[in-house]
């Protein structure tokens, strides 16, 4: 195994014309993630020195989406073919390292085929990533010699009918003696029949100098796929999706249908939870034991602890929910919604930046926003609470036991103290001392023997 300095390469010039989208091919995603990404975390568990990236078309927004990470952006202003990427990321690459060359359109590359990979190069030998492929239609054909050797790659376009038969492909990836590159990369020419500087024509340079080829095979086929259309990041979206369910499953959680789930992001689960069919789980979420969702979830960062039921149809982002919390069908928890023990959420129900504290309950189609709700409240059908004025939001507290009659407007900022109730119908303006009962809303009056208006 090389101990050396290792740089990384990812080409990702290329426009992706098939995938017929404005967006630079590597920005699409997979997992809710851009390939790019992928595939630069993955270098960034090798503990490279440097990750380069080859970067031509969209390269503004390529850069700019990658923000925040230790990349070094090489332009490739023409795209005249793989070699000539790698050449260019050359200047910039430590003579006494081993090179690593990744593609950002192949998203599922692991770190522990590269670490194989990486094995097998040495002074005279470096790596090369092949696979045995059904229909090796398109990739590049390894050709061995009588010993077994790898000597040569030839491209799909250059291959005779007889080289078209060989299974044993080429999977782009490769790891090699950095000074090798730069003995090896100015030598390609383009005189081929994708009149292109091919880097696959380093192979037969690295043969007849007596470094020897040595192959490795990724875990899967799926880590080399690469993606050129929507058809293909589909496919690749749901071997992905089935990856992370099935290490959820092995850790003990229960998918009705691990194909109708999604996780983009991460998700922690705890022991026996349950997760019905078409749930989306996007960014960091966390659940404790025992919670089962209901069908047609969405979950963005929220972190729900255990024995939570969340019924079917429900949205949350951002939110906080406490043990034994009931929540939906239809419910919608927004950014800071913060679920004490033993809440309950029904149905069309909207919370927002509140606290709803222990055992309370918001049942029924309700609006509850810059709220401070106190344990054991209950708050009645209808309920709004009004917290903004058309230029600032206000606050409402709701103390510990009250109880809010349905269709009630509480208008902030506003205090309900302890144990107030609010009579059904109520506009509430002014803050209620403890233990009051407070009703806003004009009397009933009722007419005797009133009579309908009759047609003419
Ligand atoms: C390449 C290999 C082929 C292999 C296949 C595996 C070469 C010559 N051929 O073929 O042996 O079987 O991958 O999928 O390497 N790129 C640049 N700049 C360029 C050209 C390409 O950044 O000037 C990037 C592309 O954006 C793409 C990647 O390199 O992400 C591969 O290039 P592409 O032309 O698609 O190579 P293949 O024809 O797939
Ligand atoms: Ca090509």
């Amino acid at each position: 195994m090389s101990t050396k300095k290792l740089d990384v390469v990812i080409l990702a010039a290329g426009k992706g014309t098939r995938m017929r989208s404005d967006l630079p091919k590597v920005l699409h995603t997979v997992g809710g993630k851009p390939f790019l990404t992928h595939v630069v975390e993955c270098a960034e568990t090798l503990s490279a020195t440097n990750i380069s990236v080859v970067v031509g078309h969209g390269s503004e927004l390529v850069k700019k989406t990658m923000e925040g990470r230790s990349l070094n952006f090489i332009e490739q202003t023409e795209q005249l073919g793989t070699g000539h990427a790698v050449q260019q990321a050359l200047p910039y690459l430590d003579e006494a390292s081993t090179t690593l060359i990744l593609y950002g359109d192949v998203p599922l590359i692991s770190p522990d085929t590269l670490r194989n990979l990486l094995e097998k190069v040495s002074n005279n030998s470096m790596g090369l990533l092949t696979m045995i492929a059904k229909d090796p239609t398109g990739y590049g054909r390894i050709i061995r010699d009588a010993e077994n050797n790898v000597t040569a790659i030839v491209e799909q376009k250059d291959a005779s009918e007889e080289q078209k038969l060989i299974q044993e492909v080429n999977t782009g990836v490769m790891a090699v003696a950095t000074k090798d590159l730069q003995n090896w990369l100015p030598q390609l020419t383009d005189n081929n029949a994708q009149k292109e500087y091919l880097l696959t024509d380093i192979i037969a340079l690295a043969a007849s100098d007596g470094v020897s080829i040595e192959t490795a095979h990724p875990a899967s086929e799926a880590e080399v796929l690469g993606v050129n259309n929507r058809a293909q990041q589909a496919e690749l979206e749901r071997i992905y999706q089935q990856g992370i369910a099935d290490d959820l499953m092995q850790q003990g959680l229960t998918l009705l249908d691990p194909s109708r789930f999604d996780c983009r992001g991460s998700l922690k689960v705890g022991r026996d939870c349950v997760i019905d069919v078409n749930c989306v789980f996007e960014g960091e979420c966390e659940l404790g034991d025992g919670v089962v969702i209901g069908p047609n979830c969405h979950i963005v960062d929220s972190t729900i602890a255990s024995n939570v039921e969340i019924k079917s149809h429900t949205i949350l982002e951002q939110a906080l929910v406490g043990n034994n919390a009931t929540i939906g069908p239809f419910a919608r928890l927004r950014p800071q919604a913060n679920l004490a023990d033993g809440a309950k959420v029904g149905n069309f129900v909207e919370i927002k930046k509140a606290n709803i504290g222990e055992g309370s309950k918001v049942n029924h189609l309700s609006y509850v926003g810059d709220a401070n709700v106190g344990a054991g409240v209950n708050i009645g059908a209808g309920t709004i609470t009004c917290n903004y004025d058309g230029a600032n939001k206000f606050v409402t507290e709701i103390g510990d036991g009250v109880f809010v009659g349905s269709n009630s407007a509480l208008v902030a900022p506003v205090k309900l103290g302890k144990n107030v109730t609010v009579g059904a119908g109520s506009t509430i303006t002014t803050d209620v001392q403890d233990g009051a009962l407070t009703v806003a809303r004009s009397r009933q009056r009722n007419i005797d023997g009133w009579e309908r208006p009759k047609k003419k």
